[in-house]
């Protein structure tokens, strides 16, 4: 925790602002956005699962594996979860043909089947703290997209769709925390093991790629963000500010 906090004020991320808030409540007021972006979900979902399924297949410890396997088992299930979504909020949004070719999308791996590494994966290697430290990260913010979408789909519904959404919603969230919590709890085995002050480093180095992937896919959107605006974020258009002195702003 402490090594995440460090990196959070190192290299704070855009997705804790209002702005990004109010930019993913803007953009998905839209049903086609909202409904790409509910395909795109499915889409990392099912991605996510093949990675893990590998990481899992190459791991040397039991519960390690154990737990690499459920995680992997919950994103193919979360894959089809999000194209549930779309079909309840969004019906007949899609072309048929493109809704049945949809489904290929979770790869439906299940706990009684064998791990395997997937042929060509980068993720067939044995998972080290670097691992899980990006899998923890991208987790969290998997939660906080989640809370975004959630307010989301509930414009889109009404009270019957809605009421067919909220338990797969709550399903995906329980998983998702879990998910942050089995990671952060690896981690936390690791660190054992690690020199005081390289897994500060590691985290924030992990936290400023995954601010930028972030931005990146914000497609370097630059907006404003005058709660706890701070000069480390550059896609504030504040940031034009002077640059505090390092020492003085992080802790
Ligand atoms: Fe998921
Ligand atoms: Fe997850």
């Amino acid at each position: 925790m402490s090594a995440l906090e460090y990196a959070l004020a190192a290299a704070p991320p855009p997705y804790d602002t209002r702005e990004y808030d109010d930019l993913f409540r803007i953009s998905s007021e839209d049903a086609t956005w909202m409904a790409v972006s509910l395909i795109t979900n499915a889409e990392r979902e099912g991605d996510g699962a093949k990675r893990l399924w590998s990481l899992a297949a190459c791991s040397r410890h039991d519960t390690e594996q154990h737990l690499l396997k459920t995680h992997a088992v919950d994103e193919s299930r979360h894959a089809l979860y999000y194209l549930r979504l779309l079909d309840i909020a969004f019906p007949g949004i899609t072309d048929p043909a493109f809704r049945v070719k949809l489904q290929a999308l979770s790869p439906r791996f299940g706990m009684e089947q064998d791990l395997f590494p997937v042929e060509g994966s980068p993720y067939a290697k044995v998972p080290t703290i670097d691992d899980f430290i990006q899998m923890n990260i991208a987790e969290i913010r998997t939660t906080i997209h989640h809370l975004m979408q959630r307010k989301a789909l509930r414009k889109h519904c009404d009270d019957v769709a809605f009421g067919r959404i909220e338990p797969l919603l709550d399903a995906l969230l329980r998983d998702e925390l879990r998910h942050v919590g089995y990671t952060a709890d690896l981690i936390e085995n690791f660190a054992r093991q690690m020199v005081t002050g390289e897994l500060q480093k590691l985290m924030t180095r992990r936290i400023s790629d995954f601010n930028q992937i972030t931005h990146d896919e914000l497609g370097n959107a630059v907006f404003d963000c005058h709660v706890e605006c701070c000069a480390k974020r550059p896609w504030c258009r504040q940031k034009a500010q002077p640059v505090l002195p390092v020492s003085r702003d992080v802790r």
